[in-house]
């Protein structure tokens, strides 16, 4: 409300009928002005009151949630307006819950395609308390296909690490074998006993160089196989708590004490339970073999606004901050007989869940994993939605 107004209505009952009127004319005009830059903002806006109803709407939410505009709307809660089921279900328990409100996208199939629109609710205040509800839809369609299309470029990037990495390694082999060939054909040209001796061993240095080469081949095609990823819907809680039980007996052996802190409530996220179950597996293998003296394992998840947040935390020997950001390069490992592709797949698996991973750590201290999933864009019925925003 205008400073104008504000001081206009204090003196209300001393107004005469004509100062009441320019009063009037100035809240419309404001009102007016509201309701336009409403109308105008590239996405679909509901004000909730306190008991759900829907206050306002405009235009793009009553093309979104396919609203009307009938005395109806202002009746019920919003999750018994004729919108989609999903949707309603979605709206209700959010707005009903006591935690915090959490952001979702649904998928709706439109004349132009597939479209995806981000609901966003927020309290609504007013004078610091809260008044209602505020529901923010956005199509989000552009910016998750741009986003895909940088995880590919991602991918295609670590490919080149990968190959650049796979030449590095294939090198030393095959120089160790050009120097025993050499050594054979010197040998052939002065065919002594003692010659033919050594030939001998030249050549079982060169059938071991091979068989290195052939496990380097074998790795690399494990971490370049295209991942025939298949995300449904399921409990990530359920995985992990699969997964401290499959490595109960080990971990105990190793003197490791596991704390598993899973989240209360909903913890649905899109997941290819076999490749999920791998990558966790080798993150948690990475902390076992950096606590050799025993520790503590924990392993958390959390219900975030952005998506749902796993930490594995280790009280092992910590990573130090110049190797940090080699740990996912393919190939780096420090321990004799690691492949160092345990990361490296780790990353692959979370970047196809479309998950961000990010890795700290403290020399003497220990070592945290975090892994955030998106919270999945629901699939509902099909609504009249025309794919277009104002
Ligand atoms: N939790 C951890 N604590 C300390 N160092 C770690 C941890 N996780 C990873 N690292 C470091 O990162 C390196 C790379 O890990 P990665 O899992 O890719 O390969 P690796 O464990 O060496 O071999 P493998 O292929 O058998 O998994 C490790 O060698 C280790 O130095
Ligand atoms: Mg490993």
């Amino acid at each position: 409300m205008s400073r104008f107004i504000k001081k206009a209505l204090e003196k209300l009952p001393r107004l005469d009928k004509g100062q009441l009127g320019e009063l009037l004319k100035d809240i419309v005009a404001e009102h007016q002005l509201y309701e336009a830059s409403l109308q105008s903002i590239p996405g679909g806006l509901v004000v909730l009151s306190s008991d759900n109803k829907v206050l306002f709407h405009n235009k793009a939410a009553e093309r979104f949630l396919g609203l009307s505009t009938s005395v109806e709307t202002s009746e019920k809660p919003i999750w018994n307006l004729p919108v989609d089921r999903e949707v309603a279900e979605y709206l209700r328990q959010t707005l009903t819950s006591t935690e915090p409100m959490v952001a979702r996208e649904f998928t709706f199939d439109a004349s132009n395609g597939p479209r995806i629109l981000n609901f966003l609710p927020l309290p609504l205040l007013e004078d610091g308390h809260v008044q209602g509800a505020l529901i923010f839809i956005q199509d989000v369609t552009e910016r998750k296909s741009r986003e895909s299309r940088l995880r590919r470029a991602e991918s295609l990037a670590s490919l080149t690490t990968l190959a650049a990495g796979v030449a590095h390694e294939i090198k030393n082999p095959l120089g160790s074998i050009g120097i025993h060939i050499q050594l054979i054909q010197r040998a052939l040209k002065n065919p002594t006993s003692s010659a033919l001796a050594t030939m001998a061993k030249d050549l079982d240095v060169i059938n071991e160089e091979i068989s290195r080469l052939n496990g380097i081949v074998v790795d690399f095609l494990f971490a370049v196989r295209p991942m025939d990823t298949n995300l449904v819907l399921g409990s990530l809680g359920k995985i992990l708590k699969d997964l401290v039980e499959f490595m109960d007996e080990e971990l105990a052996q190793a003197g490791v004490h596991v704390k598993l802190a899973l989240a209360d409530g909903d913890d649905t996220v899109l997941l290819d339970e076999r490749f999920l179950k791998q990558a966790f597996l080798n993150i948690v293998k990475n902390s076992l073999h950096a606590m050799p003296d025993g520790g503590t394992l924990t392993v958390t998840s959390k219900r975030t606004v952005s998506g749902l947040e796993v930490i594995v935390t280790d009280t092992g020997s910590g990573i130090p901050p110049e190797l940090l950001e080699k740990i996912f390069e393919p190939y780096f490992t420090t321990k004799d007989f690691g492949s160092g592709l345990g990361l490296t797949m780790v990353y692959k698996i979370v970047k196809e869940h479309g998950a961000d991973i990010r890795v700290t750590s403290k020399v003497g201290v220990g070592t945290a994993v975090t892994i955030l999933f998106p919270w999945p864009a629901r699939t509902p019925q099909l609504l009249d939605f025309k794919g277009e925003v104002p």
